[in-house]
């Protein structure tokens, strides 16, 4: 192995800090002299975007993170890492910027979807099975944001105010878990923490990642996070990314001459740089490890099916018994055209996706599926399904539907200044005749052709905005056309790209053929679910809701869904409502339904096992990690708008369900809940200060898998601590009458507050054993001393 200190000897200054800053997008320059290749990072957490975001470099895109949380499984969690790094070695990435910690404080955060968990004993084990699964692959990861970018808005500048017992015992235990347990990255978050931006934050990532916790990896700076040279340089950062206004470089260099930043700090900057380099195999001539392949439909597959969460199952409804189904109808916009991933950074062009009725059709192949539209909650036309040629300078692909986004490298490999425009080809054959509508949406300027004829030439421009919100909120314009059933049209849409913008685009080709006003949708869909067997409602939210970039103002379902859902249900009593969002939503129908599941942003393979959960194939596997409220008002925390510039976390430790127990609030769902296709008799609990015993019996008439919860609280009153918190937890199964023990640890953290240090806090102690945070099944006590 190459010796880093004999490799830093070799570099001067200007080599060394070439070494710290993006020499693009998504990479670090190489060093061929000593060997050292050019370090590649990419995006997420659900899947591996490259070194582009290009539409023809697909990656498989897996369930979204609250998804793999809500499986309760760090091994599940571990493989859907190994999937990730092998699908970053075949793209030729060696870090991959996940996974996201950041607690989920309030359902109203934007990057809800994209984090593990409002408790972080859950986050944190979850994240070290995701972080030991992609590291097996000799790929680094980068633990995010830290810390407190627990929402969006104001997001570059807001300083998020936390006392330090909250943020140690909250907000910096799933990053510690994670360094703990060999974690090789780490990102700082755009937000400042306690007066000072994260980027620059000495005292959270010197004194307390590198120094109390010896953390050894890099700390790289979230894209655009890091502005100030001196402060950054001296407050702990590493990798300033990427290329594009990064405040190191020359300046930094020059800043080390004039005796602002000491060469030593450089020096640790570099030695850091150059051990990643060499655990991810950029250096020398390491060899990869050798991983079994895996299959990533498959395992997109089978954490979608563990992640479903029934929460309401009125009389066994589910599962259904394919044999005695005549009609079904699928009802809603995102049954047709699933969500299957959540907005900004976090997402990844699948080669394909399965929607729940391409799933459903599949999986009952001699039963009449039916399916009506319902309501549509999108504000911007879906993209038209139809093989569509993109044409950008010299370099031509397909893609299906019409939409095609990237942001740094573009497709292609083509450098950024050969390109200054794109363009969407297709033709379309009308299934039905009528007023068909299209719509470009993006920034930018455009020309829409339809059959020759120029429909639309302008510039869509969201006022006032920076970079990554163009990317993040494009704007559309809409045209019809009266078009005639098999007859054959041509579909145009040119893009001008100004010089120096290339490095994003968003721009879909929008379509919605001639269809009934929203009541006559509605209409439709009640008389087929009246006159169906079952009725199965997808509903869910929209990029303009969840998203990177921006916090939700509602938990509301967007558009007319609820009352599609309401009047769905009292046309047939077995309606199975199955909700397609990444974050709680209200559900002012959920006692009207006869089945509920929550499938989150389901990833590619989400509609296939969709199918499998609802007919049986599969039991649906998941628990909640976060509390889903009946309410909005009832949530403890929804306050995220800054005021002069903070945002104060006033609640303390109260977050998620530990402030729900103190309002003495009942949610809708509890932390925890989750119902499967058998029954458990939990049958002992015996415990100790280290340990925690739990026995249980499959109950039920079919093979099954339980999540024993493991709940642990202060005997007597404490004002000052949650009522319980979650302790520990252990997946299990068992086929019916078997009886199973799983021992689950209890480590001192267990019983310690962070009183100026972790204090371990003596008393007697209530131990749980629990289905959910709300359905206990069993107790007993120990005593700390
Ligand atoms: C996000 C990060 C992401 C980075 C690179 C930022 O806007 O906050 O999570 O890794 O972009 O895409």
């Amino acid at each position: 192995m190459a010796d880093v200190e004999h490799l830093l000897g070799e570099l001067d200054l200007a080599e060394k800090v070439s070494l710290l800053a993006g020499q693009d997008f998504w990479s670090l320059p190489a060093i061929e002299r000593i060997g050292l290749r050019s370090l590649v990072m990419s995006d997420g957490p659900i899947g591996v975007r490259g070194i582009g975001w290009a539409p023809d470099d697909p990656s498989v895109a897996l369930p979204s993170p609250t998804a793999l949380a809500a499986a309760w499984d760090p091994e599940l969690a571990e493989t859907a890492g190994l999937l990730l790094g092998q699908e970053a070695r075949r793209k030729g990435v060696h870090v991959l910027l996940g996974p996201t910690v950041n607690l989920q404080r309030t359902p109203l955060g934007g990057r809800h979807f994209e984090c593990y968990s409002e408790d972080p004993l859950l986050s944190g084990e979850i994240a070290v099975g995701f972080v030991r699964g992609v590291q097996r692959h000799g790929v680094g990861t980068t633990v995010k944001h830290l810390v407190g970018n627990d929402f969006e808005t104001d997001r570059m500048e807001v300083d998020v105010r936390i006392g330090e017992r909250a943020l140690r015992e909250i907000y910096l235990a799933p990053f510690e878990r994670v360094v703990e347990a060999g974690g090789w990255g780490v990102m700082s978050a755009y937000n400042g923490v306690n007066g000072s931006p994260m980027a620059a934050n000495g005292r959270l990532q010197d004194e307390v990642l590198k120094g109390e916790w010896g953390f050894d990896g890099v700390v790289v700076s979230d894209w655009r996070a890091a502005r100030s040279t001196v402060g950054s340089a001296l407050g702990g950062l590493d990798i300033a990314m990427p290329q594009l206004e990064n405040p190191w470089g020359e300046k930094l260099i020059a800043a080390v001459k004039a005796g602002e930043v000491p060469e030593e700090a450089i020096n640790q900057k570099v030695r850091r740089v150059l051990l990643l380099a060499l655990r991810v195999g950029a250096l020398g001539t390491e060899a990869a490890p050798e991983e079994d392949e895996l299959d990533g439909e498959q395992v997109a597959h089978e954490v979608a099916a563990r992640s479903f969460v029934l929460v309401r199952n009125e009389n066994w409804t589910l599962p259904l018994e394919p044999a005695g189904l005549t009609k079904v109808a699928v009802i809603g916009a995102l049954a047709m055209d699933a969500r299957v991933l959540g907005g900004g950074s976090a997402q990844v062009s699948p080669p394909h996706t399965v929607s729940p009725l391409d799933g459903l059709r599949r999986a009952l192949s001699g039963v009449d599926v039916e399916y009506a539209v319902g309501a549509d909650p999108r504000p911007f036309l879906p993209a038209l399904h139809s093989p569509t040629r993109v044409t950008i300078g010299t370099h031509e692909f397909e893609v299906e539907p019409a939409a095609v986004r990237w942001i740094g490298s573009l497709p292609g490999g083509l450098p950024m200044e050969s390109v200054d425009g794109l363009r969407l080809e297709t033709t379309v054959t009308p299934a039905e005749s009528g007023e068909h509508t299209f719509a470009v949406s993006g920034f930018g300027t455009f020309r829409l052709k339809i059959n020759g004829e120029v429909r639309y030439e302008g510039t869509l421009h969201p006022p006032g905005t920076g970079r990554a919100d163009l990317l993040l909120s494009p704007r559309e314009q809409r045209v019809t056309a009266v078009l005639r059933a098999g007859e054959p049209v041509s579909i145009v849409l040119e893009q001008t790209i100004v010089p120096g913008l290339a490095h994003s685009v968003a721009t879909t080709l929008g379509h919605r053929p001639p269809s009934p006003d929203e009541d006559g949708l509605i209409a439709e869909a009640v008389a087929l679910a009246a006159e169906s067997d079952v009725a199965v409602v997808v509903v869910g939210t929209t990029e303009q809701v969840e998203s990177e970039g921006f916090d939700r103002t509602s938990l509301a379902l967007p558009g007319r869904q609820d009352e599609l859902v309401a009047r769905v249900a009292a046309a047939n009593p077995r309606t199975i409502v199955v909700v397609n969002a990444g974050s709680p939503v209200l559900m002012p129908w959920a006692g009207e339904v006869a089945a509920t599941l929550l499938t989150w942003f389901p990833g590619q393979e989400g509609g296939a096992a969709l199918a499998d959960v609802l007919l049986g194939a599969a039991e649906p596997g998941g628990r909640l990690p976060t509390t889903w409220p009946r309410r909005e008002k009832d949530c403890p925390v929804l306050e995220i708008t800054p005021r002069d510039g903070v945002v104060a976390y006033d609640e303390g430790v109260f977050v998620g369900y530990r402030g729900w127990l103190r309002a003495g609030q009942k949610p809708l769902y509890a932390f925890g809940h989750g119902l499967g296709y058998t029954t458990w008799h939990y049958d002992e609990i015996a415990v100790t200060a280290t340990e925690a015993v739990v026995t249980l019996t499959n109950a039920g008439g079919r093979a099954g898998r339980e999540v024993v919860q493991v709940y642990v609280g202060p005997a007597g009153a404490d004002r000052d601590r949650p009522e319980r918190w979650l302790a520990g937890f252990a997946n299990v199964s068992a086929h019916p009458d078997e009886t199973v023990t799983v021992r689950i640890p209890l480590p001192p953290r267990t019983w310690q507050i962070w009183d100026d240090g972790w204090t371990t806090v003596p008393g007697d102690y209530r131990v749980i054993a629990a289905h959910a945070l709300d359905d206990e099944r069993l107790e007993s006590t120990v005593t700390i001393s």
